[in-house]
């Protein structure tokens, strides 16, 4: 469970205070997508005219950047891939974009496409003190006031878990999460990104409600195609307006 508002340990307020303090007035030269899924990557790869990279900067025999052959969906692959990736690349600004499930009650529709303001876990349950807040691991997006007024977004919390499907003990993290929407790499590409002190926005656009009644996978499958098209259409918004900008200005 999240711990009550107001209740905010040392370790969280200085994680929020490092994030500030990353964000410095630099031109923004460098923009790194962590996408999980081909189905979504495909139209963003074809929009910027991405080619792939044969000589890759990753370990060999990895599945990442290679547009076929398995997609590298959870945490544990979003986490690997920001680590190698922001490694490789020293980006100065992190996108996780994807889809997610959302929550009609919370405003959420499909096709919608959501910046995150802040993500956390709903899948690492230890109730023990300090270790339950480490465990629901929630972190803030970079704040993006200007791109958010200039393109209209929805914005609401994001909450990450390494399942499609909700149990109901998720579903009580995620309601304690205050999250709108839920995926399942988000919170484990901000983790990185906080750990690597790079400034992090997450991108996701809705395929199913979650409350709804249609069956998730089922529901999911239906509109990726059409949603993932929804996404491509954003982040190149999202692109544009930050090109020319430091990360002051977003
Ligand atoms: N990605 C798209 N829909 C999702 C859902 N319902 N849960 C987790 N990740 C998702």
């Amino acid at each position: 469970m999240a711990p009550p508002h107001g209740d905010k340990s040392a370790k969280v307020k200085e994680e929020a205070a490092a994030a500030v303090s990353s964000v410095d007035n630099r031109p923004i030269s460098t923009i790194l997508f962590i996408v999980a899924m081909q189905t979504e990557a495909l139209p963003l790869v074809k929009k910027f005219q991405l080619t792939e990279d044969l000589n890759s900067v990753f370990p060999k025999g990895v599945p990442w950047v290679r547009f076929y052959g398995v997609d590298g969906v959870g945490t544990v692959s979003a986490s690997l891939v920001t680590y190698a990736s922001v490694q490789a690349l020293q980006p100065d600004l992190i996108i996780n974009a994807g889809t997610a499930g959302g929550f009609g009650a919370k405003g959420a529709s499909i096709g919608d496409v959501f910046i995150s303001s802040e993500v956390a876990f709903h899948d690492r349950r230890i109730p023990i003190p300090v270790f339950d807040i480490y465990g629901v691991g929630s972190r803030k997006a970079l704040a993006t006031p200007n791109l958010l007024k200039e393109l209209n977004l929805k914005v609401g919390k994001l909450s990450t878990g390494d399942s499609l499907d909700m149990s109901p003990m998720d579903e009580a993290s995620i309601i304690a999460n205050d999250a709108t929407i839920k995926d399942m790499e988000g919170a484990a590409v901000a983790y990185v990104a906080d750990l690597l002190k790079v400034p992090a926005i997450f991108l996701k656009a809705v395929t199913d409600i979650v409350d709804g009644d249609k069956p998730t996978p089922e529901e999911f499958l239906e509109n990726l195609a059409a949603v993932t098209a929804a996404l491509d259409r954003t982040a190149t918004q999202v692109v544009d307006y930050i090109s020319g900008k430091c990360l002051l200005e977003l």
